[in-house]
């Protein structure tokens, strides 16, 4: 058996301000918070991904490292914006995600609670022998040890499988994603990247019995409004079975690396330090279907004066099945404007507009929302 060492979430010293406390709480900082698929698990509207949160100068492939991303994660927790998405794989298997991560809650060890932290296992990490790989126990158990020391905590409140492998039974991983459970190193399991028929067999082991604690929680596939779900990384279909049965979509990419915003609106405008410019999409990205499509939503943002980026992830808030969603951002300023699309109120006539202009045919919750019900 396991055991749980706690370097946190010690509560011995009297705190005045978490005196006379509401008996519950639906939000954090105005920040609304929604629940994770079938558990009781509750996660900020807006979250933050932090893929390329890292070490720039070491060469890792990362945008932000050093004070910068320690103020965009100080920026986030004043913002409520607290369900943080990392992998110890980000940023070219070096881990540095996570250690950024973890310098915060080193940093901020007395509010760890308030961070609902997520991470993922599978591809190669750490070694480079076959065991370094994959759903097996070994490397389940290990790279989960790995994460919580770079992450300098007790527990992660949401581990992924990063994807579905072939090359161990479901039935292993499960087991030791359990076993991790009740040692309370891991809180709750999700999985990415995975098919619909991977995840309504996972659905279906882990409904009752031995394997209950690992029911996932969260599916984190790619999509985005303007493109929807792209084959290669799960496929179609998962939105739509999220909308039916919990698990909760988190989807990753969800500005497709930025091009959802106005900065790509005439791409001769983009530059070094724009994302898309940096990683060498902007020609497949900013094709002439999307810049109309961006053009249009950019009219439709006009009209409640705020941006693309702000209008887009409202939109997708209200997508049926649609959990936090998790934008990266490289500056306090994008932080601040995602963080206030949570709080976007969209009529149904603008969600309705919102869909034909990106092209999204999907159903819009009718009871899945902060403030859109009931107009
Ligand atoms: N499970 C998986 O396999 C998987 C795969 C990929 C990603 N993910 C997760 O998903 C997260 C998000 O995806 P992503 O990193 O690909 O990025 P994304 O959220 O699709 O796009 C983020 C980029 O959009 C731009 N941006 C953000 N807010 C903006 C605003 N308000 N106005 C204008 N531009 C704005 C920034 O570009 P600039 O940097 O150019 O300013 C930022 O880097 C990742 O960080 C990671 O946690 C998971």
């Amino acid at each position: 058996m396991m055991h749980a060492r706690r370097r946190e979430g010690r509560y011995q010293v009297s705190d005045p301000d978490l005196f006379n406390l509401p008996f519950a709480s639906e939000e954090f900082r105005s920040m609304p918070y929604r629940r994770l698929g079938h558990s009781g698990l509750q996660a900020s509207a807006i979250g933050i991904g932090t893929w390329k949160f890292g070490d720039p100068a070491s060469g890792d492939g990362s945008r932000v490292g050093g004070e910068a991303a320690q103020q965009l994660l100080d920026c986030a927790y004043d913002l409520g914006v607290t369900f943080w998405d990392t992998a110890g794989r980000y940023n070219n298997a070096s881990g540095n995600s996570e250690r950024v991560l973890g310098q915060w809650i080193d940093r901020n060890r007395r509010v760890r609670r308030d961070i609902v932290i997520a991470t993922k296992v599978f591809p190669l990490m750490d070694g480079l022998t076959p065991n370094h790989y994959g759903t097996s126990r070994t490397n389940v158990i290990e790279s989960v040890y790995a994460s919580l020391d770079r992450l300098r905590t007790d527990y992660v409140d949401v581990l992924y499988l990063h994807m579905w492998d072939e090359s161990s039974d479901i039935e292993e991983a499960l087991c030791a994603v359990d076993d991790l459970v009740r040692a309370d190193l891991v809180r709750y399991m999700g999985v990415s990247n995975f098919s619909a028929e991977q995840i309504s067999r996972l659905l279906e082991v882990t409904q009752h019995g031995e394997f209950s604690r690992c029911r996932p929680a969260v599916v984190q596939n790619q999509f985005d409004i303007l493109r929807g779900e792209l084959g290669e990384f799960g496929g179609k279909g998962v939105l739509e079975l999220c909308a039916a049965t919990p698990p909760s979509f988190v989807a990753w990419s969800p500005l497709a690396g930025g091009l959802i915003s106005d900065r790509y609106l005439d791409p001769a405008l983009a530059s070094s330090g724009d994302r898309l410019v940096d990683e060498g999409r902007l020609d497949a990205l900013c094709t002439s279907e999307h810049i109309r499509k961006l053009r249009r939503l950019g009219e439709l943002a006009n009209e409640v004066d705020v941006g693309i980026t702000e209008l887009a992830l409202a939109f997708m808030l209200a997508i049926d099945g649609m959990g936090p969603v998790i934008a990266a951002v490289s500056s306090r300023d994008q932080l601040r404007a995602n963080a206030s699309a949570a709080k976007l109120c969209l009529s149904r006539a603008q969600l309705s507009a919102i869909a034909e202009a990106a092209g999204f045919e999907g159903p819009i919750a009718d009871n899945n929302g902060d403030c859109w019900e009931n107009r």
